[in-house]
C-alpha cells in the first residue's frame, strides 16, 4: 500500500483544494492531510483564517479523498509524521517547490501543479470588503504602522493627512498612498481613521472623524481627560462605530497568556503588581520638547497601567504620584503609586531615567515575572517559594506587534467582538482618568 500525506490550511475550501487533493490520492492508496491549527498558523503570521479548524477539517473530508485527518501544530513536525505514518510520498502545491526537498531523505518528494486563479487570500479578500484607511500624523508611530498594515488582509493604507503639507507629502511618498493638508477631504476619501497625532491633538481628530462616520483606531493615550473618552465612546456607540484605543500590547497573544495565567489562581491571590518602561529618548524629540503634553507618563503610562487595570479592576481607591522634573519642568520619571481594595501597585516610566523594565506579578502562592520588553511580552516565568521550581512560558510576538491590534479592531468592524475584553471602554476611560489626575497634578505644582 502506497501511503501519500500533505498538508494545508484549507480556509475557505475551494477548487484548488479539491484538485489537489483529487491528485495526491491518486498518487497512492491512502492519503493523509495534516490540517494546520489557528495557533500553528498565527505563528506563522496567517493572521486572518475565517475558518475554525472543525469546519476545515469537516471540509478537508467531504472531498471524499481522505483517509485519515490529522493535524498540524508546530513547525518540524512533518518530518516526525512522515516517519510515524510510514509515508511513501509527501506532496504539496507547486507554490512550495524546493522548499520540502529537504523531505527526501525520509520518501519520496511530489510538488503538484497549484490550480490557477484562486487562493484563499484572494477568497479572503472578496468576502471582506477592504477598508481603505486613512494615517493622522506621519510621525515615527505612523511610519511604523504602514508595514504592519499590509501584513492584515481587509485593509489597506491609502491616505495621510498632516496640517503640514511638507511632513504629508513627505510620507506620502515614502509609503505611495496620498497625501491631504484638508481633514475634511481626508475624512470623505477613507474608510476608517487610524490616529497617530501628538496625544493632545488626538480627542478633536477622533470627533471629526467620527463625525464624519467613520470607525477610530486611536494610538494610546486616547485623551488626557475622562469625560472626554466617555463622551467619544458614548457617541460611537450612538452612531454604531467602533472607538478603539490602540495599546498594542493588549492585543498581543503573549500578553493574552500572562493574564490567562495570572488569573489562574496558579500565584494565588494577587496582592502586588510592579510595572516599568523607560526609554532614553533624545531631548529634540516630541516627547520632551512638548512642555505641556510631553514626558514619560503621558508616553509611557498606558502600557504600565494597562497589567493593573486587567487584574485590580478600575476601581482603585487611591494614586499618588512621585516624579522627577528636567530643567523645564517635564517629567523624566514618574511613579504611580496605586491602593486596591485588596492589593498594591506601582506605575514607573521613565525618558530620561533607565531602569530595569520589567513586570511583576506578585500573589499569596508566587510571583510572574516578564523582562524587558514585556509589553511586547514573549517570555514570562512563574516562580514560587520553592526556588527550584520554576515555570517558563513563551509566544510570538511579530515583527512590531501593531498587527494584532489592527487585527482585532478590524474583527470589531466587521461585527465580530470575540476579542473586545482585551481592553474594553472602562479600562480605557479609567487611564484618560489617571492621565488627569496626573496632570492636573502636575499643573497645580502638588507633584
Ligand atoms: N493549492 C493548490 N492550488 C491553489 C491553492 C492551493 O494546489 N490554487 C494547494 C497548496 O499548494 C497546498 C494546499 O492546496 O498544497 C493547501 O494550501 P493552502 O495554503 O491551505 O491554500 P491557499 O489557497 O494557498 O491559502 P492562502 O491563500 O491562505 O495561502
Amino acid at each position: 500500500m502506497t501511503k501519500v500525506i500533505t498538508y494545508g490550511t484549507f480556509d475557505l475550501f475551494h477548487e484548488g483544494h479539491y484538485r489537489l487533493l483529487q491528485r495526491a490520492k491518486a498518487l497512492g492508496d491512502y492519503l493523509i492531510v495534516g490540517v494546520t491549527t489557528e495557533k500553528y498558523d498565527m505563528e506563522r503570521g496567517k493572521l486572518n483564517v475565517v475558518d475554525s479548524l472543525p469546519i476545515r477539517i469537516e471540509n478537508v473530508k467531504k472531498t471524499g479523498f481522505v483517509d485519515e485527518v490529522i493535524v498540524e501544530e508546530s513547525l518540524g513536525q512533518k518530518i516526525n509524521d512522515v516517519q510515524k505514518y510510514h509515508i511513501d510520498i509527501f506532496t504539496v502545491g507547486s507554490d512550495w517547490v524546493g522548499l520540502f526537498d529537504y523531505m527526501s531523505d525520509y520518501c519520496k518528494v511530489v510538488y503538484l501543479d497549484r490550480t490557477k486563479n484562486i487562493s484563499s487570500t484572494m477568497l479572503r479578500e472578496q468576502n471582506k470588503r477592504i477598508q481603505k484607511i486613512g494615517i493622522i500624523g506621519s510621525g515615527r508611530i505612523a511610519n511604523r504602522f504602514v508595514p504592519e498594515s499590509k501584513l492584515v488582509s481587509g485593509v489597506s493604507a491609502q491616505a495621510v493627512y498632516n496640517p503640514h503639507k511638507e511632513s504629508a507629502g513627505r510620507f506620502a511618498e515614502k509609503w505611495e498612498i496620498d497625501a491631504y493638508d484638508d481633514l475634511n477631504a481626508f475624512l470623505r476619501d477613507v474608510d476608517v481613521v487610524y490616529v497617530a497625532s501628538p496625544h493632545e491633538t488626538h480627542y478633536e481628530y477622533i470627533k471629526a472623524s467620527l463625525e464624519h462616520g467613520k470607525h477610530v483606531l486611536c494610538e494610546k493615550p486616547m485623551t488626557l481627560k475622562k469625560a472626554r473618552t466617555e463622551e467619544l465612546f458614548a457617541y460611537a456607540k450612538a452612531h454604531k462605530l467602533i472607538l478603539f484605543e490602540g495599546i498594542k500590547t493588549a492585543y498581543c497573544p503573549g500578553f493574552e497568556k500572562l493574564l490567562g495565567i495570572a488569573c489562574s489562581g496558579t500565584i494565588g491571590n494577587i496582592r502586588y503588581i510592579d510595572a516599568c518602561f523607560t526609554k532614553l529618548q533624545k531631548t529634540t524629540d516630541r516627547e520632551l520638547s512638548d512642555r505641556e503634553y510631553g514626558g514619560s507618563f503621558t508616553e509611557l503610562g498606558s502600557y504600565c497601567l494597562l497589567p493593573i487595570m486587567k487584574l485590580f479592576g478600575n476601581a482603585y481607591e487611591d494614586v499618588r504620584f512621585d516624579v522627577i522634573h528636567d530643567g523645564n519642568g517635564l517629567d523624566i520619571f514618574t511613579r504611580a503609586s496605586f491602593t486596591f481594595p485588596r492589593g498594591i501597585a506601582t506605575a514607573t516610566c521613565g525618558l530620561g531615567v533607565k531602569s530595569e523594565g520589567r513586570l511583576l506579578i506578585a500573589g499569596t502562592k508566587g510571583y510572574i515575572v516578564v523582562e524587558a520588553p514585556w509589553w511586547k511580552t514573549t517570555y514570562f516565568e512563574v516562580h514560587y517559594e520553592d526556588a527550584s521550581q520554576v515555570e517558563k512560558y513563551s509566544e510570538r510576538f511579530l515583527g512590531d506587534g501593531l498587527r494584532y491590534e489592527i487585527r482585532d479592531f478590524l474583527n470589531m468592524i466587521g461585527g465580530n467582538n470575540k476579542s473586545d475584553f482585551k481592553l474594553t471602554r472602562g479600562e480605557s476611560v479609567a487611564m484618560a482618568g489617571i492621565m488627569e489626575k496626573f496632570l492636573e497634578q502636575e499643573k497645580r505644582g502638588l507633584v
